[in-house]
């Protein structure tokens, strides 16, 4: 049996799978959306994949995550830049759930290594399995976070839980659904992460535990909730990082070819 014409009856059998082709199912939904020619990367025959792809490896793995940083500012518009990059991120529906809450002022810093240290605090002393500690200590963090304050930049970023709500509709209308959320916003924040490090600064995945603080002291609305705190910046003089061993090609892929 391979198809409408080996049904015994000559017609399709009423198990059929649906011709995929059969928008029928859309009907009174939107219209498709106009489409437009993809504009590819160029290929450049000068620079074959396997070299272009070895050296976006080179690049890639200098990227570290730092904990000391330098108070050296770094421009807005840097910024901005690197959170666009974050913002071509696929995501569930195109519904791109994610809001890049960008702080400078010392004073929100200052609030925010406040609560952060209190939370930590709690994780370290009591709320931290032995065994998470266990594996926290080789990196040698702890509950003090100063560089909340001396990064110049934070980038908090919030999941949407619902989209907002339409521009001017009135105080608790609900927004839409959103889908894949937590998938959606991990792979823009590596980006972010890339952009960050192609502009030659560094960053922190930082994630005090909890992190339902962040929307009372940056005033976001009841559908955003944090996911991570990135501070952002040149590294401190003399910066040292953990001598870490990343995991070979043969330990992370596997090949059915
Ligand atoms: C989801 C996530 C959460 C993390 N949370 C913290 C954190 O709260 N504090 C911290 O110092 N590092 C944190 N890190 C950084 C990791 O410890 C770091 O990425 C790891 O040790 C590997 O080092 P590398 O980024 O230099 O390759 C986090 C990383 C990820 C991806």
């Amino acid at each position: 049996m391979n198809g409408v014409n080996d049904s015994p009856i000559g017609g399709p059998t009423p198990t059929e799978p649906p011709d995929p082709r059969d928008r029928s199912r859309f009907d009174g939904l939107p219209p498709l959306l106009p489409h437009v020619p993809l504009e590819p990367m160029r290929f450049n025959p000068g620079v074959p994949p396997e070299a272009a792809a070895r050296a976006f490896f080179g690049v890639m793995d200098r990227r570290r995550t730092v904990r000391t940083f330098s108070d050296r500012p770094v421009s807005r518009e840097t910024i901005e830049w690197c959170v666009r990059t974050a913002g071509t991120a696929p995501s569930g529906a195109h519904k791109q759930p994610w809001r890049f809450v960008c702080v400078s002022n010392p004073a929100l810093k200052t609030k925010i290594r406040a609560a952060a240290e209190a939370e930590e605090r709690e994780f370290y002393e009591r709320r931290a399995s032995r065994q998470w500690l266990e594996d926290l200590a080789p990196l040698g963090t702890d509950p003090n976070k100063p560089f909340l304050e001396v990064a110049p930049w934070l980038i908090v970023v919030f999941q949407m839980v619902k989209t907002d709500p339409p521009p001017g509709s009135p105080a608790g209308t609900p927004g839409g659904m959103v889908y894949y959320r937590e998938e959606s916003v991990g792979i823009a924040v590596g980006m972010l992460l890339a952009a960050i490090h192609h502009a030659g600064l560094v960053a922190l995945t930082h994630t005090p535990s909890p992190m339902g603080f962040l929307r009372e002291v940056l005033g976001r609305p009841e559908h955003e909730r944090a996911f991570v705190v990135i501070p952002v910046g040149y590294p401190s003089e003399g910066c040292q990082v953990p001598d870490l061993k990343r995991k070979s090609l043969g330990e992370i892929a596997v090949f059915r070819e």
